[in-house]
C-alpha cells in the first residue's frame, strides 16, 4: 500500500514542487497552506488522492484539526515558514514573534502531534524544513538562523527520543530556492528586493524541484539531514569549526 504524507507550504515553492513530486512517486498526498486557491489549482493539476485543507498553522488549534482531518498519515514534511531581513538595530519584536510563530512554535506543535499519532501506529517519518542557514548565519538574518536553529536542535534531540519508537526524524537544509521566499521576505522588511536573491552567485541558488526530489529520496529512505548541495555542506562544517572564516564569506554573500 502507498504511503500518505502530509505537506505544510504546499501552495508555493518547496512545497508544491514536493508535492508534484510526491505525486509522480506514487505517494498519496494531504496538502495545506492559507491560499486556497493555489492549493485547489494543484489538486486539480495532480488529482488522485490529493487532499486539501486551508489554514493557517499558526492559529490555536489549527494543527489539531489538520491532523484530524487527514486521516491516518505515515509522514509529515513541516516546510511552512518565511524570513525576514532585518538588522540587529531595527529589530521589530512584532516581525520576531511572527516569525518564531511560524517556523518554530508551529513547526514544534505539528511534530508532537504527529510524534504521538506515529507512535500509536508504530512508525513514521518526520521531515522539518530547516535551512543551511541553521548551521551559520548571515547579517540582517539573525531571527530567522535563529529560528531555523531551534529546529534543528529540537529535531536532534527528537530524534533521540523517537527512534526506539521506529520514528524517524530529519531535517532539511536547502542552500538559497528560487521561490516566492525571498521576495515575500523582502516585503515583509519593507523593501522591494530581496539583496541575497539579487547577490547570490549561482551556484548557491537551485530550483524548488531539485529539493523537492531530495525530500522524496529521503521519505522512500530516511536519513537524519537532507542536503541538495554537498559543497555547502562541507563549507557549513569548516564554518561551525572556523567562525572568522565563516563571518569573512557571510560578509561577501550577503
Ligand atoms: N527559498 C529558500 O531559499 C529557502 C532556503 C532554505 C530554507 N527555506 C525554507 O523552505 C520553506 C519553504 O519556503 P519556500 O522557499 O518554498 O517559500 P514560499 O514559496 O514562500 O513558501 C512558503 C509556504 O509557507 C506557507 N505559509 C506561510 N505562512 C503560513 C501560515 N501561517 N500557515 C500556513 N502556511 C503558511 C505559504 O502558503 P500560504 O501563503 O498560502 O499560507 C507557502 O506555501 C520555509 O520553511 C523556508 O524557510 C527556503
Amino acid at each position: 500500500m502507498s504511503k500518505t504524507v502530509l505537506i505544510t507550504g504546499a501552495s508555493s515553492g518547496i512545497g508544491e514542487a514536493t508535492a508534484r513530486a510526491c505525486a509522480r512517486a506514487g505517494i498519496n498526498i494531504v496538502l495545506t497552506a492559507r491560499r486556497r486557491k493555489q492549493l485547489e489549482a494543484l489538486q486539480e493539476e495532480l488529482g488522485g488522492t490529493c487532499k486539501i485543507i486551508v489554514g493557517d498553522v499558526t492559529e490555536d488549534g489549527f494543527n489539531e484539526k489538520l491532523l484530524r482531518a487527514s486521516g491516518t498519515i505515515d509522514a509529515v514534511f513541516i516546510n511552512a515558514g518565511h524570513g525576514i531581513d532585518q538588522d540587529t538595530l531595527e529589530t521589530n519584536m512584532n516581525d520576531v514573534r511572527s516569525l518564531f510563530e511560524l517556523n518554530v512554535f508551529a513547526t514544534v506543535e505539528l511534530a508532537s502531534l504527529c510524534a504521538k499519532q506515529f507512535k500509536k501506529h508504530g512508525s513514521g517519518h518526520i521531515i522539518l524544513c530547516a535551512s543551511c542557514l541553521s548551521k551559520f548565519a548571515t547579517p540582517s538574518h539573525g531571527a530567522y538562523c535563529a529560528s531555523k536553529s531551534a529546529i534543528e536542535a529540537f529535531a536532534k534531540s527528537m530524534r533521540m527520543e523517537l527512534k526506539p519508537s521506529n520514528i524517524h526524524v530529519s531535517t532539511l537544509h536547502p542552500i538559497g530556492t528560487r521561490t516566492e521566499f525571498f521576495k515575500s521576505s523582502a516585503s515583509r522588511s519593507g523593501t522591494e528586493h530581496s539583496s541575497f536573491e539579487e547577490r547570490a552567485p549561482s551556484w548557491l541558488m537551485q530550483s524548488p524541484e531539485q529539493v523537492a526530489n531530495a525530500v522524496v529520496k529521503c521519505l522512500h529512505k530516511p536519513k537524519p539531514e537532507i542536503w541538495t548541495s554537498v559543497s555547502m555542506r562541507i563549507t557549513s562544517t569548516v564554518f561551525a569549526a572556523f567562525p572568522r572564516i565563516a563571518q569573512f564569506f557571510a560578509l561577501r554573500f550577503s
